[in-house]
């Protein structure tokens, strides 16, 4: 069953740091509703020009333009591809069909890290890569990411207010975090692929704690940037269960003009206890061959030595269960870049004790 996506709340930015208490609890019931039912707000007053946004995505596509040859030259397995380009093909989702992965994509940082961290986790927080001779490329996606970034702390700072919570309860939980941003271009199906239910990005949730999408834009097949071919295609996102809607709804997430989508992530969900639940979502391919999307989004994550668990006012006995055993955040993203299979699973090794063999060394002479 689907649903008008007309019924997911609108928050204006402003609204939520407001001194103006009626403006405030318009902007924080709004987040409660949102987060809570959908899993996804949308966001006015965001400052992100539409303009600012296209000759990013001018940049990007200039970039994945480019002979294979070139992009792999800035594509780093080695740290489990969290700089540089992401070839189609890397990724998987956690609940995969098997299908292919209709994709490529290209992650920066664009906040300072933590320089404990770094050492901690070098993967996750690997300084950025970036490609010879791509004008507007490097600045453009650094600058989205942080503009990005800001709105994700005021909606933190919104949620916070949201759940009676101290006010920057979430802000410092994300403090040096291994934020990221990330530009994706979906890749055009073929006319024999197109209805087959080839998925654009398969259904999953985000193991993050905020996603920020300022809004993709659609390429016809000369190239021509154009409106959503149909209807189907696109941004979907499922509700939480109710008792008659066991399976939640699906609803498109068709953002009103010129606003910012932000989804809530597991980290989120499991630091509310499930009061604000993680979007499962999934991006569908249009029911026409050669259309192309190109689209970003920002990644707000915990800092890496946060632990993961639920928040004391959340602490109900089921609450517990559900979500332990508590677990640093840091362990976490390694555990979920093993499963969607862009870290190897030695990876999984370096989250215990990893020198057994200077026991054996020193008994052995
Ligand atoms: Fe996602």
């Amino acid at each position: 069953m689907t649903i008008e996506a007309d019924q997911i709340p609108v928050v204006e930015l402003d609204d939520l740091g407001s001194h103006n208490t009626t403006r405030r609890e318009r902007a924080t019931s709004a987040l409660r509703r949102a987060f809570g039912e959908f899993g996804l707000v949308y966001v006015r007053g965001h400052g992100i020009e539409g303009a600012t946004l296209d000759d990013f995505y001018t940049a990007f596509l200039d970039f994945t333009a480019r002979p294979e040859a070139e992009k792999e030259r800035v594509a780093r397995p080695d740290i489990w591809y969290q700089r540089g380009w992401t070839p189609p093909n890397t990724e998987r989702a956690v609940i995969a069909g098997g299908q292919p992965d209709f994709k490529e994509c290209y992650f920066a940082a664009p906040e300072p890290f933590d320089p404990i961290a770094r050492v901690q986790y070098p993967q996750i927080f690997a300084d950025n890569v970036w490609p010879e001779n791509a004008p507007g490329f490097k600045d453009g996606l650094l600058s989205l990411g942080h503009s990005l970034h800001e709105v994700g702390l005021k909606l933190l700072r919104g949620c916070a207010m949201a759940l009676g919570l101290p006010p920057y309860g979430f802000e410092e939980l994300v403090y040096g975090g291994p934020h990221v941003t990330r530009a994706l271009r979906y890749l055009p199906l073929r006319a024999d692929q197109v209805n087959t239910g080839i998925l654009w990005g398969e259904e999953h949730t985000d193991f993050n704690l905020l996603t920020l999408l300022p809004g993709g834009r659609f390429f016809d097949p000369a190239g021509a940037g154009c409106r959503k071919p149909d209807e189907e295609s696109g941004l979907w996102l499922r509700t939480r269960a109710t008792p008659s809607d066991p399976k939640g709804r699906m609803v498109a997430g068709r953002a009103p003009d010129g606003c910012v989508v932000a989804q809530v992530g597991q980290q989120l969900e499991i630091l509310t206890g499930g009061t604000f639940l993680a979007t499962p979502h999934v991006i569908r391919a249009p029911g026409a061959p050669g259309y192309s999307r190109t689209a970003v989004a920002h990644f707000i994550h915990a800092r890496s030595m946060a632990v993961l668990f639920p928040m004391e006012p959340f602490r109900s006995d089921d609450v517990l269960a559900a979500y332990s055993p508590p677990v640093l955040a840091g362990t976490y993203g390694t555990k979920t870049l093993v499963d969607i299979g862009l870290a190897p699973v030695e990876a999984l090794n370096q989250l215990g004790y990893r020198h057994y063999d200077r026991l054996d060394g020193q008994r052995n002479g």
